[in-house]
């Protein structure tokens, strides 16, 4: 897929405030500090696009970006991030999970997970959670210019055996670097699928 243009939209403190819609959506989701808004401006080609830092926590509303005039890419805060209070931690719990189960048309959640680490309960809690409520989700592991090859691969094959102990299907995942493009053109075909299968769906519907 071609991006020919990538713009902000709104950010927003809740569900209810989000852009009224029929496009399909893609929300990225994971650890504080994972990559979430590294890899979707690396998505969109767009360096500025979503507010990256250093400093985990960065990202703390539901931010929507429309792309192509045809779908919206969606950046969320992350989760398990221990350095604001647990009162805000719970506000960001609580907007995420309304977002999640809420939003009618989210196709899938990609859900960011660092390659540099063995798999984390964290993570495979999130991924229960998502279970629980049925949304589906695809898995990104980041950060994959950080380390070997064999260790990015090996971390990622990790978790994916952990994911089988409690999974029957295992969804498409995707090895990622923002810094080096890795995985854009999978991702953004992956993205370019689902749309087509969406405004099927949509057109079977109406019809
Ligand atoms: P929050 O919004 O705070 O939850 O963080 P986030 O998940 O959006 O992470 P963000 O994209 O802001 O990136 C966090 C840090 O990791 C930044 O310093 C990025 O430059 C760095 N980073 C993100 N992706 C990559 C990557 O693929 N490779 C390398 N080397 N650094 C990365
Ligand atoms: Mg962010």
């Amino acid at each position: 897929m071609e991006i020919k243009s990538a713009t902000f939209v709104i950010s927003s403190p809740k569900v209810d405030l989000c852009p009224k819609t029929e496009m399909p959506e893609y929300a990225f989701i994971g650890r504080s500090n994972v990559g979430k808004s590294s890899l979707i401006n690396m998505l969109t080609g767009q360096k500025n696009l979503a507010k990256t830092s250093n400093t985990p926590g960065k990202t703390q509303l539901i931010n929507h970006f429309l792309i192509n005039k045809e779908f919206y890419i969606v950046d969320l805060p992350g989760y398990g991030f221990a350095k604001v209070s647990q009162n805000t931690r719970n506000v960001w719990e609580k907007m995420i999970e309304n977002y999640l189960k809420e939003r009618t048309n989210l196709i899938t959640v990609f859900v960011l997970i660092d390659s540099r680490h063995e798999p984390q309960n964290i993570d495979l809690e999130f991924l229960r959670k998502l279970g629980e409520w049925e949304i589906p989700f695809n898995v990104i592991f980041t950060k994959a210019d950080k380390s070997t090859q064999r260790d990015a691969a090996r971390n990622a094959k990790m978790f994916i055996e952990a994911m089988k102990k409690e999974w029957e299907f295992i969804p498409r995942s995707f090895m990622t670097s923002s810094v080096k493009f890795l995985g854009r053109k999978d991702i953004l075909g992956y993205i370019e699928e689902l749309n087509t299968e969406y405004a099927e769906a949509i057109k079977e519907g109406k019809s």
